[in-house]
């Protein structure tokens, strides 16, 4: 029995919240509406209203539809739709990877977004989380703020939950490597998908919420000596930590436990 969230019901959800529905509709007019015989829509209007939707509405209904658990294809390519893709996301050529980066560059909302995201969504196989950051929702808003940039990313396929922003390492010459790793962080991210997966499967909310940052003014501190305690998370700055924290921390073991 999953407590999950459906796609379905999330849509649902959203359609009953008044700020929800909106939003949603302000981007699926211009998300939907042909402007030419060549042009299926304002792609620039589009992206503008989808900024403005992960923006102002709730995330229990933005993530709700984004990142819903799916366990049939049909719900699968709902959670695809969700972004109206033929219009936000595809375009007629896929333009190299690094090219599309060069460009997101130019534009500072993409540039910083861009930049929080690969911060963020780091990933690292030591960790607990599989994320160097150890925050699950920082990694969706992350991710979630790039919905709108031209380096839109959306699920690619039916079947799993790898994502892409539009474009591919063809025609990188030298940089085929560097190319490759960049379309890496989003395909195979160990730390986004279990981001994804965490909050679709409606995890305990201690494990994807922020953990409050460690306090620095406390005044009593423990000295962590022996850091094979946080062997499984050894690229993190805990050298120093309060009483406090240290409870918490010990409670976010057990849940996650
Ligand atoms: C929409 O949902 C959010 C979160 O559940 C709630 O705080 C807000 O009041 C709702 N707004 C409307 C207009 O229903
Ligand atoms: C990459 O995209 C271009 C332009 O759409 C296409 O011609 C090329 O075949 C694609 N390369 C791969 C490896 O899919």
């Amino acid at each position: 029995v999953s407590k999950g969230i459906n796609c379905l019901d999330a849509a649902k959800a959203c359609n009953l919240n008044g700020t929800c529905k909106k939003y949603r509709s302000a981007y699926i007019t211009p998300c939907t509406t042909r402007v030419s015989m060549s042009e299926v829509c304002n792609k620039r209007k589009c992206h503008k209203a989808l900024r403005l939707f992960f923006d102002k509405v709730p995330q229990k209904h933005s993530y709700g539809m984004l990142f819903c658990s799916c366990q049939d294809t049909a719900c699968i390519e709902r959670r695809r739709q969700t972004i109206v893709p033929i219009c936000s996301y595809e375009d007629k050529e896929k333009p190299n990877c690094l090219n599309l980066q060069e460009s997101c560059k130019t534009n500072y909302i993409c540039r910083s977004r861009l930049a929080d995201f690969f911060t963020n969504c780091q990933p690292e196989s030591r960790s607990v989380s599989s994320c160097l950051k150890e925050n699950y929702a920082h990694c969706l808003l992350a991710y979630s703020g790039l919905i709108g940039t031209v380096m839109t990313p959306n699920y690619i396929d039916s079947i799993s939950i790898s994502v892409a922003p539009w474009c591919n390492c063809s025609n990188s010459g030298n940089n085929q490597e560097e190319c490759e790793k960049f379309l890496n962080f989003f395909k195979n991210n160990i730390c986004l998908q279990n981001a994804i997966q965490a909050f679709g499967n409606g995890t305990d909310m201690n494990v994807w919420q922020p953990v409050p940052p460690l306090q620095t003014t406390t005044a009593t501190y423990f000295k962590i000596k022996d850091k094979t305690l946080f062997s499984s998370a050894p690229l993190r700055n805990i050298n120093e930590i309060s009483t406090d924290d240290y409870a918490k921390i010990i409670s976010v073991c057990a849940n996650l436990q």
